[in-house]
């Protein structure tokens, strides 16, 4: 790592950041990792808080964020299981970090920024319809849609989302356990048709929610 870091920063003008996992088999080697960070002056450092080995499995260690936050020179962003605003916001309480970097939660509720900025402005956060989060699907699916893409495989290339969004429409495991079950664009329509097409407001946090991953 030392000597990859070393290299990019001699090698590229442009702001240098990096993305850190906390280790690969152990986060024991992160206190080895946080000098070498140190040393190669970088702009910004992402450290999404779990090793490789947990994959995305909870917890995640954002004790290993805080110490990164207070160790280094440079903007830390918190990464891991960012859902909410209000979670979002004790992640930063919590770490210290200058932001966040947000992946699945931001495919589940791409409404998930505006939400964060209202809450740090003290505004009501607005949440999405049903029908809104359906056109989302829609406009994904219009993304995604390859011209000379068979149907189904349109579909099975839409499920590697729908998982994520699968996760805030609730109540478990209701849509999920069917729209994995679909095999063609009709169906899987339907299916989004069926526990979608309402006016109610929808928070889409993870369904059972996993908790702010925060020590109180
Ligand atoms: C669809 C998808 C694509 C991703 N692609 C990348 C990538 O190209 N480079 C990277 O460093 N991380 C990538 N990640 C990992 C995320 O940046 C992030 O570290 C991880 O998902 C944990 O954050 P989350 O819990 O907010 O999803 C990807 C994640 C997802 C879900």
């Amino acid at each position: 790592v030392d000597a990859i870091l070393g290299a990019l920063r001699e090698a590229i003008e442009i702001r240098f950041t990096v993305k850190t996992r906390i280790g690969f088999h152990s986060a024991e080697v992160f206190d080895e990792l946080l000098p070498i960070f140190a040393r190669h002056s970088l702009d910004l450092l992402t450290v999404h808080a779990r090793t490789v080995e947990q994959l995305y499995r909870l917890p995640v260690h954002y004790d290993y964020i805080a110490r990164a936050a207070a160790a280094l020179p440079c903007p830390v962003l918190a990464n891991g299981n960012v859902y909410s605003p209000d979670q979002a916001l004790s992640v930063l309480a919590a770490t210290g970090a200058r932001g966040w970097m947000i992946g699945r939660g931001a495919i589940r509720n791409p409404w998930l920024f505006t939400q964060i900025r209202q809450r740090l402005r003290g505004q009501p956060v607005r949440l999405p319809t049903g029908r809104e989060v359906l056109a989302y699907i829609c406009a994904l699916w219009e993304t995604m849609c390859e011209p000379c893409a068979q149907p189904a495989s349109q579909v099975q290339r839409m499920k590697k989302f729908i998982n994520f969004i699968g996760e805030g429409v609730g109540p478990a495991p209701g849509f999920l356990h069917e729209i994995r079950r679909v095999a063609l664009p009709a169906e899987f329509f339907r299916v989004c048709e069926a526990w979608l097409e309402h006016d109610q407001f929808m928070n889409l946090e993870p369904n059972p929610a996993p908790g702010s991953g925060v020590a109180a």
